[in-house]
């Protein structure tokens, strides 16, 4: 037999050895629930008709999936139950939402449901956080934090039951569920050195990106291999193993002037900082369309969005000096 440490347990350990208080392993144990309850209504989805579309459209004005609504429901109900979350930001409702205001210790950024168009065929989605503190020595004023503020920062990846978190100043950690259910066997996790790397982005978009961008690409892509799931937390869990760089870039010369997206796709809060933070947990780094580090980037808007160049460093600091130049 061969038995496993479990997340929990190497949770508790970690807050034991930083002579941390047991607020986060509550709000943690939050987000595991919901996680595996989102699972679990993933993997039945196709059979219980839960896998179309909801009817309306989110604040994104992107169409509303059933399991969007589900994801939320579940991760809203789990976060407020812990007690400890101030107010939650998520890409499912358009106004911040409140939670425990008075005592509440954390704020939690998340999109329940990442990757919606592998929804309809069951294929690989995630379910993506950012966790911030109260401001423990003054007053909180409840303003939005850069990804440099975060403590942490996780995915699910949903139905794979894998699980990666980074902590701060202590790694990127992934975790496998096991035949309980149960997150087990913490492994760190950093981007290799030595391996084939890979890019990931949408090709067909590449003509609508910034010249230097398409340059770069010409330039560059036969190097690596390429790989797109069309779902941010899944092709980053590949490129955290395999190396390389993920790619949303400004969408600025499209044919038709009103599909250009100078400001990224991806949000910046719940999206870009989320992996930004990973990366940097795991040795990586991850700019904007200026090349500037996205956890230096102050939000403005729970729901802004940024370009995203995230994954190895020497990949990410190359694609940086062009954006910059
Ligand atoms: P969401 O499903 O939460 O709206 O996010 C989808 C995002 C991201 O997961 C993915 O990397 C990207 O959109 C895919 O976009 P394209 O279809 O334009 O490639
Ligand atoms: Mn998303
Ligand atoms: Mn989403």
């Amino acid at each position: 037999m061969r038995f496993e440490q479990t997340c929990t347990n190497f949770l508790l350990h970690h807050q034991e050895e930083h002579k941390r208080t047991y607020n986060f392993l509550i709000l943690m144990d939050a987000l595991i629930s919901a996680a595996k309850h989102i699972e679990h209504y993933y993997l039945t989805g196709a059979l219980q008709g839960n896998l179309g579309f909801a009817g309306n459209m989110n604040v994104q004005g992107e169409d509303v999936l059933r399991m969007d609504q589900i994801a939320q429901e579940i991760t809203t109900h789990y976060l407020r139950a812990s007690g400890r979350v101030i107010h939650a930001i998520s890409e499912e409702s358009d106004e911040i939402v409140l939670m425990n205001t008075e005592d509440g210790r954390y704020f939690v950024y998340f999109d329940p449901l990442d990757g919606s168009s592998n929804v309809p065929h069951s294929l690989p989605v995630g379910f993506m956080f950012g966790i911030a503190k109260r401001n423990l020595e003054g007053v909180e004023d409840g303003h939005l934090r850069a990804g440099r503020d975060y403590v942490a920062s996780g995915m699910f990846v949903i139905p794979t039951g894998t699980f990666t978190l980074a902590l701060k100043d202590a790694g990127t950690w992934r975790f496998h569920m096991d035949e309980t259910m149960e997150f087990v066997r913490p492994t760190r996790v950093i981007f290799p050195e030595d391996t084939e790397w890979e890019l990931s982005f949408n090709s067909a978009n590449r003509y609508t990106f910034a010249e230097k961008v398409q340059n770069w690409i010409q330039q560059n892509e036969s190097r690596y291999a390429f790989r797109y799931l069309g779902s941010l937390a899944a092709d980053f869990h590949r490129l955290l193993s395999n190396g390389g760089m993920f790619m949303y870039p400004a969408i600025v010369s499209h044919p038709d002037p009103k599909k250009n997206r100078p400001q990224g796709k991806l949000r910046l809060m719940y999206e870009g900082a989320v992996v930004a933070f990973m990366c940097q947990e795991a040795g990586g780094a991850a700019v904007d369309e200026m090349g500037a580090p996205i956890l230096d980037i102050q939000p403005e808007d729970p729901h802004q969005r940024t370009a995203l160049y995230a994954g190895s460093k020497p990949l990410v600091d190359e694609i940086a000096r062009v954006l910059s130049s």
